[in-house]
């Protein structure tokens, strides 16, 4: 089925320039970036963005993090493109991730770790609705 899903390229990734070398790894995943814009997250959008996770000992952490630096978020669409991005990103801990995965070659940590992807279909609507119009969407 084709999918729409919400990534965004963190901090860690747009500091050390690796927004190509991520994008080339999305591209060669058969996954079609329709959407993409660089930004620097306010905390209320990274507040908002990481709601469900605002209970967790690591939620500060998580949004200082996310609004530390300018992050690319984009709309990316192909077959089963939610769980092809998750497989493409690799485990949320960088130790944890297979092999070319984009967390294995780039992440540093669980916190920094590169990349974000949606897990569910009715997530990646949200997510996606949060930071874009669909005149920002071109499939
Ligand atoms: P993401 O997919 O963007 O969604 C939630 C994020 O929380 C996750 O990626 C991680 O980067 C972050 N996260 C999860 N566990 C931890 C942790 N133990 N410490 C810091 N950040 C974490």
């Amino acid at each position: 089925v084709l999918e729409r899903t919400f990534s965004i390229l963190k901090p860690d990734a747009t500091a050390r320039n690796l927004t190509g070398a991520i994008n080339a790894v999305i591209e060669q995943a058969g996954l079609r970036i329709v959407a993409q814009k660089r930004i620097r997250m306010t905390r209320e959008q990274a507040e908002t963005f990481y709601a469900v996770h605002k209970e967790r000992p690591f939620f500060g952490e998580l949004v200082e993090f996310m609004t530390s630096g300018p992050v690319v978020v984009q709309v990316l669409e192909g077959e089963n493109a939610i769980a092809r991005y998750r497989d493409v990103m690799g485990a949320t801990n960088p130790a944890q991730a297979a092999d070319g995965t984009i967390r294995k070659l780039f992440a540093k940590s669980i916190g920094e770790n590169s990349v974000h992807g949606s897990d569910a279909p009715e997530t990646a609507v949200i997510e996606i609705a949060q930071f874009f119009s669909g005149n920002e969407i071109v499939g």
